[in-house]
């Protein structure tokens, strides 16, 4: 399976118009709610923000009301089944008809999507090979493994007080942690057997997961990744609804030096040469075993009163 939404006539893989107007939030437009009236619901909504970094204004304006006059969409009743699944994926292609469906679930987002599965054998070769290079460096590079450390949950208690961050709850690293032998504030040696033991089990992941699913776009503004976020948010639902599950691979595509190769073969394997275009998702795809959600800091963790 090799599948890629197709162009669209104009010349670009991408529609011409891409009409703002039409979208709600993904979630809340499967939810039955309803926008309140057009134009007053805007990202970047006091203007586009340096290219480089945002400042204190407004990311976006959004307002939600109930509206029982809209029908809930399908993927709705997927929400709470929802995961990113880190787990080993049975070795068994998706169907084309599972990737048809997620296609036509973000049919009129301004993006490009794709999936390869088991019947490319060398393509899929090619996909698994530049992401475990990439882990392998994100692994062995002293700022992003320190990065991971600050970020990491280990154990029920920390798991419980952070409830976000990388969340660590196997019995070993419980017990490295316990007995002084993990320890997160120093940069681990070349020869750190976590480190080696983490490059392994993803090349295990890796070499079990039989697809990986991208999603590209034209250009990169403000409002670019947002829309992505959103035909992610729908993909994935679409992926729950024909039971698979999904987890993001994001190593190759961040812009800094160490990840230059992956990031340049990333590129070009999904034919979106940079800076044109940006792969705004890369992603394995396959048959899971369930897991339970990921914690949740709640909605009131996230409000700043005015
Ligand atoms: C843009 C983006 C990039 C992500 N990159 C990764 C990644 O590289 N590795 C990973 O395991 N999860 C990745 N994730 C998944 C998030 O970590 C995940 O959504 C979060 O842990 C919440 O879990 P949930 O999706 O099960 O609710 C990514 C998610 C997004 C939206």
């Amino acid at each position: 399976m090799r599948h890629e939404s197709p162009s669209t006539g104009n010349g670009s893989l991408f529609p011409a118009d891409h009409d703002e107007s039409r979208h709600v939030p993904g979630i809340a437009r499967v939810g039955g709610y309803r926008k309140r009236p057009a134009g007053n619901n805007r990202i970047v909504p006091e203007g586009e923000f340096a290219p480089e970094k945002i400042d204190n204004r407004p990311v976006a304006h959004i307002r939600l009301s109930t509206d029982v006059t809209v029908k809930k969409d399908s993927l709705f009743s997927h929400v709470l089944k929802r995961r990113t699944n880190r787990e080993t994926y049975e070795i068994r292609d998706i169907p084309e008809v599972a990737f048809r469906d997620t296609e036509a679930s973000v049919a009129t987002y301004p993006i490009r999507l794709g999936c390869v599965g088991m019947n490319e054998p060398d393509l899929l070769h090619t996909h698994r090979a530049i992401a475990a290079e990439a882990w392998r460096i994100e692994m062995v590079t002293s700022r992003t493994i320190m990065e991971s450390y600050r970020l990491l949950s280990i154990g029920p208690d920390e798991i419980a007080k952070y409830r976000d961050g990388i969340l660590l709850n196997k019995p070993l690293i419980r017990l490295l942690v316990a007995t002084g032998l993990f320890d997160r504030s120093r940069v681990p040696g070349p020869d750190d057997s976590g480190i080696k033991n983490q490059i392994e089990d993803f090349n295990v992941k890796l070499d079990k997961t039989p697809a990986f699913f991208w999603m590209i776009t034209e250009g990169n503004d403000r409002k670019t990744p947002v829309k992505a976020g959103r035909a992610y948010a729908r993909a994935q639902l679409s992926a729950t609804k024909h039971g698979s599950s999904m987890q993001p691979i994001s190593q190759a595509l961040q812009e800094c030096p160490e990840q230059a190769k992956p990031y340049s073969e990333t590129h070009q394997l999904l034919d979106a040469p940079a800076p044109r275009y940006t792969v705004q998702m890369w992603a394995r795809l396959g048959y899971a075993p369930v897991i339970g959600p990921s914690p949740r800091r709640g909605l009131a963790e996230h409000i700043i009163k005015a």
